[in-house]
């Protein structure tokens, strides 16, 4: 069953496809359109364009694209149900409820389902039971407030090893789903068990707010796992892809620009709670590049504040340079000895932590320190490989104009020439490449499978983008198709057969157009995006639809006119174009014949064959400017 158009359009008409996508992406306005870094591939320079006016986005560099709706489901991995369902949430539009239940329809979503039951459950435990009182006594004397907790959903897992198994069955979800999940654990016998048993339950939640897995941290002292246990990776879960409470900063994160950045989950709530709201946590992996590129959507700058221990200072390093090379600033600031941000935070206050924030400093000068730890620089020799180290941290930079900076920055605290910083800086970055350590991947080549489910049957330019190798005349058709009012699909379609369209892929789209618009009357591009019948298509729907076709001049002078009569008229041409096209190839292929044959001799009644056909050609390519020629001309 499907929630009815009707309602899709008004989920529609009441979203702008610009808030949505700036929750995910920074937007720059150009023009008519937005732009931004793609968050579906990896990319320097924006290649993403949002056109407001379309109400769809685009990617020139990965050729995703989509409607309001295929964004969600792209980026939520959810089906196109459960986007409707989300953006109408958003927007305050009540579906009926037989919909709803629908909606608990794919994998993933019942992924989401038992996480969200185990939640309830874990909080409940912690609020609710006399066994929870233990493990709430525990986040208080933490300094966790109730609001806290429940802003957090932080929650209690009890000992034994069925509670939360024997609750979600009570609540009629599967065990399987539980076991996938990651909540619940499979023995050799086939009976399974709880993975969280007398924990304090930390939820993680994906960018916007979905719970997608769990941390709990040990509470008893005869507990001797590890001292935090993670759910494992999961279809909904891949933990260095996302960041500890961003869903609940990102607002904060946007509006100052910066975030700052720690390691746990407790020094993120910590701060939160203190009102310091720019924040993310790693939660337990290095900083991952995924994570600084996520980060990136809604930061330029990251703050990192880590322990001051040796231990601490070496993942602040590693993640410096990290996101050095992803093209954000960043700095680093220092605890003092024995601190976490938590402890910090909670003895200290806001004002004292924000005033660290104040004092952070350049990675230079961090490098430098650390440098200076290690006895680099009681030496002329040991200051000029100290200087060299911090000139390979310098060359992870993307941005010329930031690496000059530095130097200058540099030069002046060690008293050296530009010069020379730069000399040393080209020599870097010529080591670098011939050794090839850092082997530069383009988007493309890591597209390369993505790429290819987009081109169906055409193996040979699977990273192209495919409308791209269509001719003009195809591409405008199958825009046109997409586009026009009935009238102008009846006079495409009495007028053009596929086997006209010459590439393959423009031909098949041509077929499923023809092929729906007889089932239904109509084509509409919104409604194919998010059809599965569609679903190869998709994104050379867009691509057609997108602006990018429109620039041919025609098109800019008759925009003015208005509109149905235009689309009529450029159809005409079109038509004609592509069948003209396909005439002066046959002319073509014709003439190579005769070619053929004279140098075979010229037998008189072949060439003369030829030749008549040749005039037949000639005379259908003049008859066809005649026949559809349009009538402003
Ligand atoms: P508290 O000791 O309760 O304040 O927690 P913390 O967050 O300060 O822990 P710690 O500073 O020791 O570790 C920082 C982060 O590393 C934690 O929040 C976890 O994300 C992660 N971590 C620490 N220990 C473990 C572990 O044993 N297993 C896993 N998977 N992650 C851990
Ligand atoms: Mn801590």
């Amino acid at each position: 069953m499907k929630i009815p158009e009707e309602k899709i359009e008004e989920v529609r008409t009441a979203t702008d496809i610009v808030d949505v996508i700036s929750a995910y992406v920074r937007l720059k306005r150009r023009g008519k359109s937005y732009v931004g870094l793609c968050p579906f591939h990896k990319e320097k320079t924006p290649s993403f364009h949002v056109t407001p006016e379309k109400q769809m986005f685009y990617c020139f560099g990965c050729h995703e694209g989509g409607n309001v709706f295929s964004f969600v489901m792209k980026t939520e991995k959810v089906s196109f149900i459960e986007a409707v369902r989300t953006l109408a949430n958003r927007a305050g539009i009540e579906l009926p409820v037989t919909e709803m239940a629908q909606t608990a329809d794919t994998q993933n979503e019942q992924l989401f389902r038992a996480n969200m039951i185990a939640a309830r459950f874990y909080f409940e435990s912690l609020t609710q039971t006399p066994e929870g009182e233990y493990a709430l006594e525990y986040f208080r004397s933490r300094g966790f407030t109730d609001e806290t907790i429940r802003k957090f959903g932080l929650g209690y897992a009890p000992r034994g090893w069925q509670a939360l198994i024997n609750h979600a069955a009570a609540n009629g979800l599967d065990i399987e789903y539980l076991e996938k999940a990651g909540l619940a654990g499979k023995r050799d016998d086939g009976s399974s068990y709880d993975r969280f048993r007398g924990r304090v339950i930390f939820p993680i939640l994906s960018t916007t707010g979905r719970i997608v897995a769990f941390a709990g941290r040990q509470l008893y002292e005869d507990d001797t796992l590890a001292k935090y246990i993670n759910t494992p990776e999961t279809p909904i879960y891949q933990k260095g892809k996302l960041l500890y409470g961003l869903s609940m900063t990102r607002d904060a994160i946007r509006k100052q620009e910066y975030a700052i950045l720690v390691e746990g989950y407790t020094d993120l709530i910590s701060m939160y709670q203190a009102g310091i709201h720019n924040v993310v946590a790693t939660s337990g992996t290095a900083l991952t590049e995924d994570q600084i590129r996520l980060l990136g959507r809604y930061a330029s700058a990251v703050v990192i504040v880590y322990d001051a221990d040796s231990a601490g200072s070496a993942a602040a390093l590693r993640g410096v340079e990290l996101i050095l090379e992803k093209g954000l600033d960043v700095k680093i600031a220092q605890l003092p000895d024995g601190d976490d941000p938590d402890s910090f935070v909670r003895n200290k206050g806001k004002e004292a932590f924000l005033d660290l924030v104040d004092e952070s400093i350049s990675f230079i000068d961090f490098k430098a320190s650390e440098l200076q730890k290690q006895g680099l620089f009681s030496t002329p020799e040991g200051q000029a490989r100290a200087v060299r180290s911090i000139i390979e941290t310098l060359a992870k930079i993307p941005d010329e104009l930031k690496r000059n900076f530095y130097i200058k920055a540099i030069a002046e605290r060690y008293d050296l020439y530009d010069s020379t910083l730069h000399r040393e800086l080209d020599s870097v970055t010529r080591k670098s490449r011939q050794v090839g350590s850092r082997p530069q991947i383009t988007d493309r080549e890591e597209r390369v499978t993505d790429a290819g489910t987009v081109v169906p049957g055409d193996q040979k330019d699977s990273s192209q983008n495919p409308a791209e190798s269509f001719s003009s005349a195809e591409r405008d058709i199958l825009k046109l198709l997409l586009e026009s009012d009935r009238d102008v699909l009846e006079f495409i379609f009495s007028q053009v057969t596929s086997d006209e369209l010459q590439h393959p892929v423009a031909r098949s789209l041509f077929e499923l157009l023809l092929d729906h618009y007889r089932k239904t009357g109509s084509v509409n591009a919104d409604v194919l995006i998010n059809d599965d019948n569609f679903s190869e298509y998709s994104s050379i729907v867009t691509q057609l639809i997108s602006e990018r076709y429109e620039v041919s001049e025609r098109w800019e002078i008759l925009r003015g006119f208005e509109e149905f009569s235009v689309n009529m008229q450029l159809s005409i041409d079109a038509v004609r174009t592509l069948k003209k096209w396909n005439i002066r190839e046959r002319i073509e292929s014709v003439r190579k014949n005769i070619r053929e044959v004279e140098r075979q001799g010229g037998d008189p009644e072949s060439v003369g064959m030829l030749a008549r056909d040749l005039q037949i050609l000639q005379q259908e390519l003049k008859l066809l400017d005649q026949h559809y020629s349009s009538t402003n001309k």
